[in-house]
């Protein structure tokens, strides 16, 4: 394996509300290696979108707020370094697709006169090249017909359309990362594999780093190099897909892969992980997944277990493994 280009070190973002303190990333840890595709999967609301806008800090401030944690890329950790050196690394190095990407297309301009605004932003490039940049990533996104597409009003445009569009923006400026954030939840089957064929070849051709966002382990089974398993707004499990898949070692990745449809046994009802994911507000003690858990301990109850490695590149965070493992509980 090459080595880390991003390390997200106890990530914390919180958002002060009038209601409490929302902990949506509390003690995020994972890290990124070149050329790869990570996958940050767990359900909704555990704090995928918004430990991926804290790479940025692109989140809403207030009343959002980093309150501890590094991100290192390159060195640079992005917590700490000025405004100026972020902007420098947003778009240039570090691009993201937008969960709901399709919506932030400004409905009064044409998608090409969206596109040359952001060539723009970075690039000292004259007008025609320019335009012939904005031509060319659509091509690279498979847009049939890439001159008048750059001519179309998102509403011109199918869902599908926008949606490689945005993703050709994000383009736009070389990244070396691109966060990708449920690109494929609001189009269909056949355009959803589209997108898929294109992430994967982004990634081959440009040997860009992916970090891909999603609910849906059947994709990360498809993208994904390596999977970091998200529950209550940290990493519960980090390993290569094939372990996750074959090898799940957290019982929340248990119950996750348990809860993938079998088409072979004729299953009538999906089946659910028990429980409901926790109040943001008010987080249980101890481990975070412990009252949603079947082999849960009296330590799950107080003790929130840290990390550990139980073999090379898998990392869990439970009782069940780790120091103590086994012992007196
Ligand atoms: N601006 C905000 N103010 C207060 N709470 C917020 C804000 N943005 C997000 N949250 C909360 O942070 C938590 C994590 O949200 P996030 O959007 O990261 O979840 P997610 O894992 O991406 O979910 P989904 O799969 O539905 O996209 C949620 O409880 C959410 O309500
Ligand atoms: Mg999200």
């Amino acid at each position: 394996m090459s080595s880390a280009i991003l390390e997200v070190e106890n990530l914390n973002t919180w958002f002060y509300t009038r209601r409490g303190i929302v902990k949506a990333v509390n003690g995020m840890n994972y890290s990124l290696y070149a050329g790869e595709c990570l996958c940050l999967v767990g359900e909704s609301g555990c704090g995928k979108s918004v430990s991926a806008l804290s790479l940025l800090r692109l989140f809403d401030s207030p009343p959002g707020k980093i309150v501890q944690g590094r991100v290192l890329y390159n060195g640079t950790d992005l917590v700490a370094c000025s405004p100026d050196r972020l902007r420098a690394v947003r778009g240039k190095d570090i691009a993201m697709v937008f969960q709901n990407a399709q919506s932030a297309l400004n409905p009064v301009f044409t998608v090409g006169d969206q596109m040359m605004e952001q060539i723009k932003a970075h690039d000292g490039l004259d007008r025609n090249d320019v335009l012939t940049k904005a031509k060319m990533l659509l091509e690279e996104m498979r847009i049939p017909g890439a001159a008048r597409a750059l001519k179309m009003y998102p509403h011109q445009m199918s869902g599908g359309m926008k949606q490689r569009a945005m993703i050709a923006m994000s383009l736009s400026c070389d990244p070396k990362i691109l966060i990708a954030d449920e690109p494929t939840t609001s189009v269909d089957v056949t355009i959803r594999a589209q997108i898929m064929h294109i992430l994967k070849d982004l990634k081959a051709r440009r040997n860009m780093s992916i970090i891909f966002i999603t609910h849906d382990l059947s994709l990360v089974s498809e993208i994904g190099d390596r999977a970091a398993v998200v529950y209550a707004g940290k990493v519960v499990e980090t390993a290569t897909v094939t372990n996750i898949m074959n090898n799940p070692s957290h019982p929340y990745t248990s119950g996750l892969i348990s809860c993938l449809p079998d088409i072979s046994s004729g299953m009538k009802r999906l089946p659910s992980i028990p429980g409901n994911t926790p109040n943001p507000l008010n987080m249980p003690a101890g481990c975070p997944f412990h009252p949603r858990c079947s082999k849960a301990m009296e330590i799950c109850r107080r003790v929130e277990p840290g990390l550990v490695h139980i073999a090379d590149d898998h990392t869990v965070a439970c009782h069940l493994y780790g120091p103590g493992a086994g012992g007196s509980r």
